[in-house]
């Protein structure tokens, strides 16, 4: 069905904006904020910063369940809404003529009037809808548009009572648990130092903390955005947390980030897609009634909007989505992951990575600057990073999804992707010092689907570092593949992400640990550890990075070093049975961090000196040392972040689908194959 055609619900704008002018607006628990870009005049609120801010308990914060999504099914696989339900219950009452302003509790509950269709050997999410049903709800630009029927109003109050019991999304009182579940073992005073600043960086929301702020240096008088909580950068906080034993704030995280999905935010008129995520976002007061004695907080995201260079936060969905995951493994709540709002939130961020586009490949095609690196680093195209996250996201979201007649076809998909994506990433981006001699010897111009040398990479790339540098021992996995172009730099939180996730095989995991090993001066160095190797210099970085002084050769992006990385080293050393590489980075880490005052990132070659325009205080670097600490002690609980290697995901393959089975696939047909 085409975009054009869509009626009835005014669509996907934010819910808040949408529900605030009702009086009863929170359906699921979480109500809307009251939010006007003209609202924000602006004042930082946040734990210990918010003398003068308080808090009104209007629709911003106060949690009133309006109605809810009625299971047809006890069994959990058997039943979950459909993507339009998300536009639903956000403004079902317009299109059904409902009073919500003077709506009395009940309960509705809606049949999914499900059009499911795979489409023939299409890897990706498919949108039809089916126009037959009496009362179609659909959301704005028809995608993913099912039609839903109400089939009846239920107005018993015991269900009720019952629905109201269970939607105690926000812990009123958790801010004191951080401080009372605290470490109960033994901890050094560097570690007591780490957690008493992790505290300190806490953001509150009304009260709960949601968050913890990227840098919270006092002595900064030029804050940019590290005031702000960013997605990725919460995600080893979140973890500290969990290990820690407090799960509310990393709940609340994951609800109210998800409240900012989608929200109505343009870069020049043009919205992005529906399932994105922020990069960050920030609590502000704003004075209510025009008045400067009452305030009330809302939660203000950046889409990239304000962002250096305008870059789109790929890697926040992908972020969520492993953070939700983690938090179940750690908690054992699984009823957050099961939750429809929840569910509607992955299959929103799946949607949008999932859609058919001119992509050839089963990577994720992106634009510079769309993950932890976020300014321009050439890693524009199908870079590393992200598809490990990607890969990641996937594989938390095969285990979550809730599977119906309504998502088979999205599991379908996730399945089919996660099979293609590790095929064309072992295949294609391995490289180790025998790949990089056949490559030395390709033949090129090759055309047929049976060429060595698919993508036409000429020999005369293999940069001259690179063939003193690469070791007998290992490999990894590099930066980027396109057509006639291979970034044959090292990127240490892809090639990281691809162990703990097993996106690369036994062998190839096994493999990048010992060219770390191999080759640690260069990769940890003096402080753990370089984002990426080596660095462009000369006529590179100016044509690359677009002469970007922040990113001159061995600083921030471009060959620093970040300790936040740690912690991820730390569990993939966990995974592939080498916590003594682990440990060994730790503690170089500890002599330094404290004394230097926790930096955002290290310079020069060695990681010598601490970055040239580096933030102090910066949370990630706190707590993803707490984090590798805590793993270290508990690898049990380590455990559960990792992914053991799928193999039937592997043999999943989208070709064998064919009706005729005559299909050729070149898969079979290729060299190196799941060499597990
Ligand atoms: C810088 C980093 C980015 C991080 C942000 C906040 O922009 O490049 O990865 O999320 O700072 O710490």
């Amino acid at each position: 069905m085409s975009s054009g055609s869509c009626i009835g619900i005014s669509a996907m704008k934010p819910c808040c904006r949408i529900l605030s002018s009702y009086k009863s607006p929170s359906l699921f628990g979480f109500s809307p904020t009251k939010f006007s870009d003209s609202m924000i005049t602006g004042m930082l609120s946040r734990s210990g910063h918010h003398n003068s801010t308080r808090c009104h308990m209007y629709n911003t914060c106060n949690t009133q369940i309006l109605g809810y999504i009625h299971e047809i099914s006890a069994n959990r696989r058997d039943f979950s809404v459909s993507d339009s339900n998300w536009g639903l219950y956000r403004s079902f009452s317009t299109s059904f003529g409902v009073n919500i302003g003077s709506f009395r509790p009940r309960i509705v509950s809606l049949v999914p009037h499900v059009a499911s269709d795979i489409r023939n050997h299409s890897t990706s999410v498919d949108s039809h809808a089916r126009d037959t049903s009496f009362e179609k709800i659909y959301i704005q630009n028809g995608l993913n548009v099912k039609p839903w029927v109400i089939d009846r109003i239920e107005t018993d109050q015991s269900k009720l009572e019952e629905v109201y019991e269970d939607q105690s999304d926000v812990n009123v009182d958790n801010l004191k648990h951080l401080v009372e579940n605290k470490v109960q073992r033994e901890v050094s005073e560097i570690e007591k130092e780490a957690w008493k600043l992790l505290e300190d960086a806490v953001v509150t929301y009304c009260g709960n903390p949601v968050g913890t702020v990227a840098a919270n240096d006092t002595a900064d008088k030029q804050a940019l955005n590290y005031d702000q909580v960013f997605i990725r950068d919460f995600v080893p906080s979140a973890l500290a947390f969990l290990l820690n034993g407090e799960g509310e704030i990393v709940k609340n995280f994951l609800l109210h980030t998800l409240q900012l999905q989608s929200w109505e935010k343009t870069v020049d008129c043009y919205s992005p897609g529906q399932g994105l995520m922020p990069a960050s976002f920030k609590v502000r007061a704003v004075p209510l009634d025009g008045g400067n004695e009452t305030f009330e907080e809302v939660l203000d995201p950046d889409f990239g909007e304000s962002a250096i260079g305008r870059v789109a936060p790929v890697d926040s969905g992908l972020w969520w989505i492993i953070l939700l995951r983690a938090y179940g493994k750690l908690t054992g709540d699984y009823d957050l992951q099961d939750r429809v709002d929840v569910q509607t939130g992955i299959r929103l961020i799946l949607k949008l990575c999932l859609t058919d586009g001119f992509d050839m490949f089963p990577s994720l095609l992106v634009t510079d600057g769309s993950c932890m690196i976020d300014r321009r680093m050439g890693i524009h195209g199908h870079p590393l990073e992200i598809q490990a996250l990607f890969y990641s996201a996937l594989r938390c979201s095969h285990e979550m999804l809730i599977v119906n007649d309504a998502t088979k076809s999205l599991v379908a998909a996730v399945s089919n992707r996660l099979s293609a994506l590790s095929f064309h990433m072992r295949e294609y981006y391995w490289v180790d010092i025998n790949k990089i001699n056949e490559i030395y010897r390709y033949k090129t111009e090759e055309y047929s689907t049976d060429a060595v040398n698919k993508f036409n990479i000429y020999p005369e790339q293999i940069p001259s570092w690179l063939v003193d540098w690469i070791s007998e021992e290992g490999g990894y996995f590099i930066g980027n593949l396109q057509p006639a172009h291979m970034d044959f730099r090292f990127f240490t939180l892809g090639n990281l992400w691809a162990i703990v996730s097993s996106l690369g095989t036994t062998k190839q995991n096994q493999g990048i640990l010992n060219l770390i090993e191999a080759k640690w001066d260069d990769i940890i160095a003096q402080m753990p550890l370089k984002i990426c190797y080596p660095a462009l210099e000369g006529e590179e970085w100016r044509i690359i990075t677009g002469c970007d002084p922040k990113n001159t050769p061995w600083s921030y992006h471009n060959g620093g070093s970040w300790p936040t990385l740690l912690w991820q080293f730390t569990l993939a050393c966990i995974k592939m049975g080498r916590p003594d590489l682990a440990q060994k980075a730790v503690d170089s880490a500890e002599k330094r961090l404290s004394v230097d005052r926790w930096p955002e990132y290290y310079d020069t070659r060695n990681g010598r000196f601490i970055g040239k325009q580096s933030r102090l205080m910066q949370t990630w670097t706190i707590a993803g040392f707490l984090t590798s600490k805590m793993m270290l002690e508990n690898p049990e609980k380590a455990s559960l972040l990792f992914w053991e290697e799928d193999f039937e995901l592997l043999q999943n393959c989208v070709c064998m689908l064919g009706k005729s089975g005559k299909r050729k696939c070149s898969r079979f047909a290729a060299r190196s194959q799941f060499i597990v």
